[in-house]
Order: C-alpha cells, then structure tokens, then sequence
C-alpha cells in the first residue's frame, strides 16, 4: 500500500513565514452580513468610464486577441513614455526602458525579484500596502520596515532611511500618496532622501499607484529628481485613477538592465499582460483626462466630508492630501485598532480596518476608504459618532 501523502510537507520555508493578510479577517466578518457600509475596500466604487469600456469592446470584435510583445504593446508604451514626459519631464524610451506588467502588483513582484539575492535588504517603509514585505520575503530577501509617524503627518524623513541602511541594503520601498494613509511627501523632502540613496549606493522602488489622486499640492516623481532616473524603479498603473482594477493594468519604467531583467522574469511567468487591457489603457491616455478630472474632484469632495466629520468626532484626522484614505487616531477612545474597528463592525455594521495591520505605527489609528458614496459616508459617520459616543 502506498503511504499517505501530507502536502504541507512540500510547502517552501519562504511561504511559512508569510501570514496572510489581516484585510481579510474583516472582509469574512462582514460578508454575510445585511446592512453593512464598507469603508474597507481600497477600490474606486466607479466602474471604468465608457469610452475605455467601449475600446476594448472593438477590439474584440476586431478580433484582437493575440498574444503582444513581452514588453506590451509598443503603442502603449509609447503612450505611457509621452505621459511622463508631459507630466514630470522625464523620459523613458518606450524600446527598452518601459514594462506593461498585470498590475503593480505584478511590477512590484518583478522589481524585487529583479534586483535582490538570498538575504539582501530591502527597506520597507511603513504604515504601507500590505504586498510589499511578503513580496520580499518572496523574493529570499530580508524585509527591514521602518515606520512614518503620525506626529510626522506619515512622512518618512531622510534621516529615518539613513539609520535603516547597512552593507547588504539594496532598496528602499516608498509609496506616495500612500495606501493607508493617505499620505503625501514634498519634493525637498524627496530631495534629502534622493542624497541619502545616492551617498549609500542604493536604489529605491517608488509606486506611485495613487499618482493622480493628489488633492492638494504637486506630486512629486521620485526619478524626475536630479540624478535618481537610473536608481529608480518606477511602478505606477491604471487601477485607481481610471477605476480599472478589474483589467489589471500597470507598467514599470526603470534602466534598460533593470527592465530586461524585470522582463525575463514577466517572460516566463506571465508571457505578456491580456491584449483587450492594453488596448483599454491606451484608450485612458489618450482620452480619459476628463473623466479622471471628474473622479478626483469628487473623491476630493468626499475626503473633506471624512476628514472634517472624523474630526468633529473627536477622532483626530490629519489631512491626507492623496489617495482615497483617511486615517484617523482613535487613540483617545482608549481601543486598540482591532478592538475598534471589531466592535464598530459588530455592533454598527461599518466596516473599517485597523491601522496596524499595515505596520507599527499605525497601531491607534483607522484606516477609512473613502471610496464610497457621499451618502454612505454620511452614515458611516453617523454611525462611528454613535458607537463612540456608547464608549
Ligand atoms: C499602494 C498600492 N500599490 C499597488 C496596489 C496594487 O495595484 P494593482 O491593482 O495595479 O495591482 C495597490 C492596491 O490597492 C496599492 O494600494
């Protein structure tokens, strides 16, 4: 007789040490439940504007449906090249130095992998989304997090890199606007930073999915900055600003040699991103400005709502001046942020996630999508007054 087999014998070291994500936890509590606002999810509640929707419709019927080049569709990638030149005056050659990836997601996995051996560090800057430190340890590198504090609006300084750094430090991740906080970073800030990559002879991954969503100020380009084109891995997409998460959309634009690599890895796993998306995102480039000016302005419309009406709680809200995040302290409530946000979910059908879970020093804050309607907001609103005024 043969003996029995236990599959988790076969699991890699690697993946044991990856937990699974605490976002999940709150979404299997909610689900099922009737009457329940979501503050949760990090998903525009737009679907895809028409004319991007109706691009990809032609193309089927023209029977595109082939595989494209590796790289994606030159077309594409010349798209994207004009786009950055016309927003941050940096060029990338659309031939060698641009990746159409299945997400950031995708670009992100590539970009680690591209660049890090077994134990090499990658700098982690946290409160952050919730792929980057299993992406590393993915990759057999060392995850090394450090933490923006809220005193510091969520800003990471020079100095906080600096002291992260050692021998076998190879990148620095950063994310801005930031996923949960909302949080943005100025261009001297991005300066002192720059000196410090360059005197430490590393190199940093920006993603800069939220790009677009800036409500107040300019957003810096990390690799626009004097110096930092060729130490930059830039990963930026579709799924937030043109509301098309579903199409998994994104490109990575990097040094030639970096590309390549990024390229060879995305060759083998993934062939190339789906044909129908790439023809959607050349349609959003070309024409999708309005539409895009049209949601920002109403995510906009709602963060004042969430920030002013989480404050006048009493849960004091820093301005986020991108993304579609806020993140209020919920430190004078005397919770942790899972107890809050468990006992909000429980006991007023609100879903929110604590802030924790994306790093230590989120621990006493909330993390609030406000990727709802206004109506939704409001109650969501109502209802936290409510449960906090039961404390
Ligand atoms: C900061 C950040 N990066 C990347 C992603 C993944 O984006 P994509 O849909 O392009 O894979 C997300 C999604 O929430 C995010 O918040």
């Amino acid at each position: 007789m043969r003996t029995q087999c236990n599959p988790s014998r076969f699991i890699s070291n690697s993946m044991q040490k990856v937990p699974p994500s605490g976002i999940r936890k709150f979404f299997d509590m909610a689900s099922g439940s009737e009457d329940v606002i979501s503050l949760g999810v990090g998903e525009p509640d737009y679907v895809t504007p028409w004319h991007i929707r109706e691009a990809c419709i032609h193309s089927i019927e023209h029977g595109e449906t082939s595989y494209t080049s590796n790289y994606g569709l030159m077309e594409l990638r010349e798209e994207i090249s004009r786009s950055y030149v016309k927003r941050h005056g940096v060029y990338y050659d659309p031939e060698e130095e641009i990746l159409v990836t299945t997400g950031v997601s995708e670009a992100l996995d590539l970009a680690i992998r591209a660049i890090t051996n077994p134990g090499d560090e990658i700098i982690v800057v946290q409160p952050s989304y919730v792929a980057y430190v299993p992406s590393v340890i993915f990759a057999g590198g060392v995850p090394v997090t450090i933490g923006a504090r809220g005193e510091n609006d969520f800003k990471i300084t020079a100095a906080e890199i600096e002291a992260a750094i050692t021998n076998k430090t190879k990148a620095v991740i950063i994310n801005y606007p930031n996923n949960p906080t909302g949080a943005t970073i100025g261009k001297d800030e991005l300066e002192a930073i720059a000196d410090v990559i360059v005197e430490h002879d590393i190199m940093m991954i920006s993603d800069d999915v939220y790009e677009r969503l800036t409500y107040e100020g300019t957003h810096t380009c990390f690799s626009a900055l004097e110096g930092m084109r060729d130490r930059t891995i830039m990963l930026n997409g579709f799924s937030k600003a043109y509301s098309m998460t579903g199409f998994r959309m994104a490109y990575a634009m990097a040094a030639p040699e970096i590309i390549n690599s990024m390229m060879l890895i995305h060759q083998y796993s993934m062939l190339c991103a789906p044909i129908t998306a790439q023809v959607g995102a050349i349609e959003a480039l070309r024409n999708g400005e309005e539409e895009v000016g049209k949601m920002v302005r109403e995510y906009d419309r709602r963060r004042k709502l969430i920030v002013g009406g989480l404050n006048d709680l009493g849960l004091d809200c820093f301005n986020p001046r991108g993304a579609f995040y806020a993140f209020p302290s919920i430190k004078s409530t005397g919770l942790t942020s899972d107890e809050f946000a468990e006992r909000l979910l429980h006991e007023q059908n609100v879903v929110t996630i604590p802030g924790d879970i994306f790093g230590d020093t989120g621990a006493g804050y909330l993390r609030c999508a406000y990727a709802a309607s206004r109506e939704d907001i409001k109650e969501a609103l109502d209802r936290i007054g409510t449960f906090v005024d039961g404390l």
